[in-house]
């Protein structure tokens, strides 16, 4: 069907730079759960993480690699002997490995990052490659800073890293500086000035500084790149990478201008995105292309009128295409567990059966105060039933007394590493005495930087879900809660933060400047 076409091959970096987004690390099963779901989703590559930045970084890309069989798993290395080393370990199970090593190429992160003469990075560069090479002949270089490097030096190094065995040579635009133009030019100098190009795949890696990550990313497919980097929701540090939902579906929903095919089965682009979501707290903007809570929604009436005689007239894509469910009204408190199991395959999420009886629970539970339980609903019960399993903190029973005429007071029974210690104390409002006695009782001294509340779906019985910030010992994790009662869903939220923290403080984040 696609003869005509050319193949882009996608590289998922959610789970290496995606991670890299302040608050957004991520434990093993949690990155496990991702990178099932992208494999599903149809990406080509996952880079799985970066293992010589701490043992829970290399484990987890151990297990992804261990548990992958379509897809290729990446471990991104720097341009060394024991980083090299080390992402081959993680990898080296993988049904399908691919060692990613760089360097920077540019003059000003040659002269001031690592001090080195641009011979000193070539060498470095192509003794990498060569390692690499004697792992695996799947050897992806970059050379970071790409778009702000000497067009020649850059042909240079992608010369010289083919040679010594490079598949894959990848052009970042590291600081989110190309303007998409001069980007596809550069593509094109690449494309036209290095010698032995056609042994190897010209990739595209964008950051969002100026917000044209995806418009750079396309350009540079029009001019020859057969690879693209991209993470889900475009997280990624600072302004984020290029988003995956936007670069698949321009190239899906304008087939004439782009003769080019991914194998993105793009119907599951929502859960994909829902679940990138929930498990890093990373809210989805609600004006965000493709999978905001609004990419699909009229509100002007003569856009209402006109969808209704012919969805194309103001839509350029099915919702359906993108896995949005047009039947969002679901299920109830007669509904089964094999209702409530189609429903949640439907939504693209595959549970094991201890899974499902846990959410089957909690949806039980549910439907006993709300009486209609929909989509958002049920991606909230996965999220606290499932995707919580490890956690160090869980919360048991909370009680909370509030009101103009009394002292706002807090009981709370917790589980730590599951025992259970509970405690009561007072606070300025109800959520105030909830943080303070959850603080006492778990020993934490976090700061909240941010709190946020809004309602998961529409009416007055409908679950808050409610999203903090917070930091401790400079570092910053997410959290997420949501229940009808806005102040479980408060608790919640916390409980989340603090766990996250937890994790963070045995696992250290990648720390931007070791790369
Ligand atoms: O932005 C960048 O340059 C990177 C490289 C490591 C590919 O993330
Ligand atoms: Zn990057």
């Amino acid at each position: 069907m696609n003869t005509d076409k050319q193949k882009i091959i996608v590289f998922d970096t959610t789970l290496r730079d995606g991670e890299q987004s302040p608050g957004a690390s991520m434990n093993q099963a949690e990155k496990l759960r991702i990178a099932t779901q992208l494999e599903a989703l149809g990406v080509d590559v996952i880079e799985a993480g970066f293992p010589a930045a701490s043992p829970g970084d290399f484990e987890a890309v151990k297990a992804i690699a261990q548990t992958l069989k379509k897809t290729q798993v990446a471990a991104l290395c720097r341009a060394n002997e024991e980083d090299i080393n080390r992402g081959w370990q993680a990898i080296k199970n993988a049904v399908h490995p691919r060692i990613h090593t760089f360097i920077a190429t540019s003059e000003l992160h040659m002269k001031y990052k690592l001090q080195m003469e641009p011979d000193q990075v070539l060498k470095k560069a192509v003794e990498s490659v060569k390692l690499a090479a004697s792992f695996t002949d799947n050897v992806e270089f970059s050379a970071e800073d790409g778009s702000r490097s000497d067009k020649d030096f850059l042909c240079k190094v992608f010369e010289a890293v083919i040679d010594a065995g490079a598949t894959t040579v990848n052009l970042p635009d590291t600081v989110g500086y190309a303007i998409p133009e001069e980007f596809a030019q550069l593509v094109r100098y690449v494309m036209e000035n290095t010698p032995n190009i056609d042994k190897a795949v010209l990739s595209v890696h964008c950051h969002n500084d100026l917000g044209l990550a995806t418009s750079n990313t396309l350009a540079a497919v029009t001019s020859g790149a057969r690879q693209v980097e991209l993470t889900i929701n475009g997280i990624g540090e600072r302004a984020g990478n290029t988003s995956m939902e936007e670069v698949v579906m321009a190239l899906n929903t304008r087939p004439n201008f782009f003769p080019y095919f991914t194998d993105i089965d793009t119907t599951r682009i929502f859960p994909t995105s829902r679940l990138v979501s929930m498990i890093t707290g990373i809210l989805v903007q609600p004006n965000k292309a493709i999978v905001g809570a609004n990419a699909f929604a009229h509100e002007a009436g003569i856009h209402q009128d006109g969808v209704l005689k012919n969805p194309m007239t103001y839509e350029i894509m099915k919702p359906e295409t993108v896995g949005i469910s047009k039947n969002n009204l679901v299920l109830g408190k007669h509904s089964g567990r094999h209702a409530l199991h189609t429903h949640i395959q439907e939504m693209g999420y595959n549970l094991t059966d201890e899974e499902l009886n846990t959410v089957f629970k909690k949806f039980k539970n549910l439907a006993d105060k709300k009486k209609k339980i929909l989509d958002e609903d049920i991606e909230a019960l996965i999220n606290e039933g499932v995707l919580r399993s490890s956690d160090v903190f869980n919360l048991e029973y909370i009680h909370v007394l509030s009101g103009n005429t009394v002292y706002p007071t807090a009981s709370i029974v917790l589980k730590i590493n599951g025992r259970p210690v509970q405690g009561a104390t007072e606070g300025s409002g109800p959520i105030d005495a909830v943080y303070n006695i959850i603080s006492k009782l778990t020993g934490t001294k976090s700061e909240l930087l941010r709190f946020t509340i809004s309602a998961l779906t529409e009416g007055t019985d409908a679950q808050g879900e409610v999203t903090v910030r917070l930091k401790e010992d400079g570092m910053v994790a997410m959290g997420k809660g949501a229940d009808p009662d806005i102040i479980t869903a408060s608790a919640l939220a916390y409980i989340n933060g603090l766990n996250r923290l937890e994790y963070m403080k045995t696992h250290p984040p990648i720390e931007p400047a070791s790369l």
